[in-house]
């Protein structure tokens, strides 16, 4: 589905991606692990064309869309949700949702309160008003809204109480039945039990790839995460 090969991109003229090489396959939950500052952020928005990549090429459903712009990037598929969830405060549930509507399509607007029922008891109220689980919640409910077939997923579970968190577990399971994932985390525990594949990103570049099992077999927290 995704094919991201040796990108390097910099802010001004403080380079952050080395050549960073990854794929996300159709149904998998691909999940990015790094310490603070590594370039995990970074690499989700060259993906969606909004940090720019000097070299490399970026391949989407067999397209290449390496320096589109962002919103013919999200209208081919990709729904990102970025680290501070950037939801309308001062738009109802409801205007927040019909804004990620590329073409209305209501069934993926059904489809995004299937998954969060306890929106449809907010839609008319403010995003602002809302707890920060419920704002994560609308977050992702709008990229399913905007019929993404690749979630881009930055850290959603930060600063959620344990409950939520549990219920976005709940929800990643049910969206993966449907749609890729990649999903940066630091939480690494929710990484092991949601992930297919697993990328550990070090100093801009991927230094280690693997299965769950193959990151715990392989020592890849205590070598990569705890330096
Ligand atoms: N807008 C920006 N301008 C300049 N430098 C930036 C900008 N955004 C990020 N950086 C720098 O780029 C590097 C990578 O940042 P990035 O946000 O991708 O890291 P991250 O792995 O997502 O970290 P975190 O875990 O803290 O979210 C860091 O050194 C950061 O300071
Ligand atoms: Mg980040």
């Amino acid at each position: 589905m995704l094919q991201v090969q040796d990108i390097h991109a910099s802010y001004g003229a403080g380079e952050v991606l080395f050549g960073v090489s990854m794929e996300v396959k159709d149904d998998e939950v691909v999940c990015l692990l790094g310490r603070n500052g590594v370039g995990k952020s970074t690499t989700l928005k060259a993906i969606m064309g909004l940090v720019p990549t000097s070299t490399g090429t970026i391949t989407f459903k067999g397209e290449d869309i390496t320096r589109k712009r962002t919103d013919r990037i999200a209208k081919r598929g990709i729904g990102y949700v970025p680290e501070d969830r950037e939801i309308f405060s001062f738009l109802t549930v409801r205007e927040n949702l019909r804004m990620a509507e590329i073409a209305p399509k209501k069934t993926y607007r059904d489809k995004a309160l299937e998954y969060f029922p306890k929106l449809t008891e907010l839609l008319d109220q403010e995003g602002g008003s809302l707890s920060g689980g419920e704002q994560q919640m609308l977050a992702i409910a709008r990229a399913v809204t905007g019929g993404a077939d690749l979630m881009l997923l930055d850290e959603p579970s930060e600063g959620l109480a344990p409950v939520i968190r549990g219920e976005l577990v709940r929800v990643i399971h049910e969206l993966k039945k449907e749609v890729a994932i990649l999903l940066v985390e630091q939480n690494l525990h929710l990484t092991l039990e949601l992930a297919d594949r697993i990328y550990i990103m070090v100093s801009g570049a991927i230094a280690f790839m693997g299965t769950p099992q193959e990151v715990q077999e392989g020592k890849a927290v205590e070598k990569y995460l705890m330096l």
